[in-house]
């Protein structure tokens, strides 16, 4: 079996996987990291969002190999003690319900907030276009990273 290498939310890791494990099965099952959630399975809904070297990847549409050398980060990556600023906005701005959907909804805002860091509304509905909410709490969450962004840049 191949073995893959990469940085895991700032820690060296390696596994053996098969050639078909899927980036989001070896960080679920393998690593344990299963704040990555899976929702679909076919690239629809985002829930298994994390960032590969800087950019928000859906990591069931990538092998673990591919991810070989990467810096990935997933939700559990992102709190240094305290909250993320952008996990505070949701936490604060009732951005969730169920929260199936707001790992892969946190990771993909803070991904837009690195590119644009003051993204209009218009913005935000467009780049969470592949991040589907089945609570349907679209509102909310994208009041939460507006407020999130304003929190990023202070
Ligand atoms: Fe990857 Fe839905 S599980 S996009
Ligand atoms: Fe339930 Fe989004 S909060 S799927």
């Amino acid at each position: 079996m191949p073995t893959v290498s990469m940085n895991v939310n700032g820690k060296a890791v390696t596994g053996e996987v098969e050639s078909r494990t899927l980036l989001v099965q070896f960080l679920r099952d393998t690593l344990r990291l299963t704040g990555t959630h899976v929702g679909c399975d076919t690239s629809q809904c985002g829930a298994c969002c994390v960032t590969i070297d800087g950019n928000s990847v859906k990591s069931c549409t990538m092998l673990a190999v591919q991810a070989e050398g990467a810096e990935v980060t997933t939700i559990e990556g992102l709190a240094d003690g305290d909250l993320h600023p952008m996990q505070e906005a949701f936490r604060d701005n009732h951005g969730l319900q169920c929260g199936f959907c707001t790992p892969g909804m946190v990771i993909s805002a803070i991904d837009l907030v690195a590119k644009n860091p003051k993204p209009s509304e218009a913005d935000i509905r467009e780049w969470l276009e592949g991040n589907i909410c089945r609570c349907t709490g679209y509102h909310n969450i994208v009041k939460a990273v507006k407020a999130g962004a304003a929190a990023m840049g202070s």
